[in-house]
């Protein structure tokens, strides 16, 4: 890909208070592309996602969208410029409903361009569209996920950020997500997922990073990688660790 990356994170080191849960890890994502960061439990990923999102300290380094420079922002200014998050295990509103889901996860907008997202969500959810009217509380594990990523495809961003979208879901419902996502980065927008069900994240992505204690290494084009090579390094590596049983 030639394309200069949408999103470009260089030497980030960032974490808790002494502690740097990630050190020193270069990521760049392009608008269209699904890039992955795989890793096992504690190995930084939500770090990663929160440090980009203006939630998580950032010690060094830099983080940039569009070749516009984020550091120092808060979150929401981050959002303004174009990144969404979804957070593991994100909760929705669940007295309100489908519908007012994304109404209160949008911002002032006018009625039409309010309702050109809102008719994006449904087409990539069609099930959200059935249940417009229902309370959120009374959709599935898998619908309220999809639901979380609407919320976050109602800010129209340019980066969006998943963070391991398939947890707690049914294989074919995993499967469903993902194609998703693939559907909404196919129209432009850049993706950086965090996933723990590393085939299909693979499936999808066009590159994938491997986080391991904070530390990252990457395999450019591993489409044409060992995938079984790829998994050794994330969990047997993890569980010489210790970190992963
Ligand atoms: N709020 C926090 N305060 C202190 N340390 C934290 C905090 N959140 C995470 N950590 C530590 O930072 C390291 C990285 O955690 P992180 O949550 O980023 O990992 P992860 O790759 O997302 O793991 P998982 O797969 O379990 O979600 C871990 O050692 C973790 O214990
Ligand atoms: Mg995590």
């Amino acid at each position: 890909m030639t394309a200069e990356p949408l999103l470009r994170v260089r030497g980030l080191t960032a974490g808790y208070g002494e502690i740097q849960a990630v050190r020193e890890v270069d990521v760049e994502v392009r608008a269209g592309e699904i890039v992955t960061v795989l890793g096992g439990n504690g190995a930084g990923k939500t770090t990663l996602l929160g440090a980009v999102a203006g939630l998580v300290d950032v010690f060094d380094g830099e983080i940039s969208l569009a070749d516009r420079p984020l550091g120092g922002l808060r979150p929401h200014a981050r959002a303004r410029r174009g990144l969404a998050l979804v957070q593991e295990n994100k909760r929705v509103f669940r007295a309100l409903s489908v519908r007012d889901n994304l109404v209160v996860a949008t911002p002032r907008l006018g009625r039409a361009e309010f309702d050109a997202r809102e008719q994006n969500v449904y087409e990539l959810f069609p099930v959200l569209a059935e249940k417009r009217r229902d309370p959120a509380g009374s959709l599935s594990g898998g619908q309220q996920q999809m639901l979380a990523i609407g919320q976050a495809l109602m800010a129209g961003p340019s980066v969006l950020m998943l963070d391991e979208p398939s947890a707690g879901l049914a294989p074919r419902l995993v499967a469903e997500v993902m194609d998703r996502v693939a559907t909404i980065a196919s129209r432009g927008m850049a993706v950086l997922l965090v996933e723990q069900a590393v085939h299909q994240a693979l499936r999808v992505a066009s590159r994938v990073y491997v986080l391991r204690l904070g530390r990252c290494s990457e395999q450019e084009d591993f489409r044409g990688a060992d995938k079984q090579r790829l998994l050794d390094h994330i969990y047997l590596g993890a569980a010489a660790d210790g970190s992963r049983t």
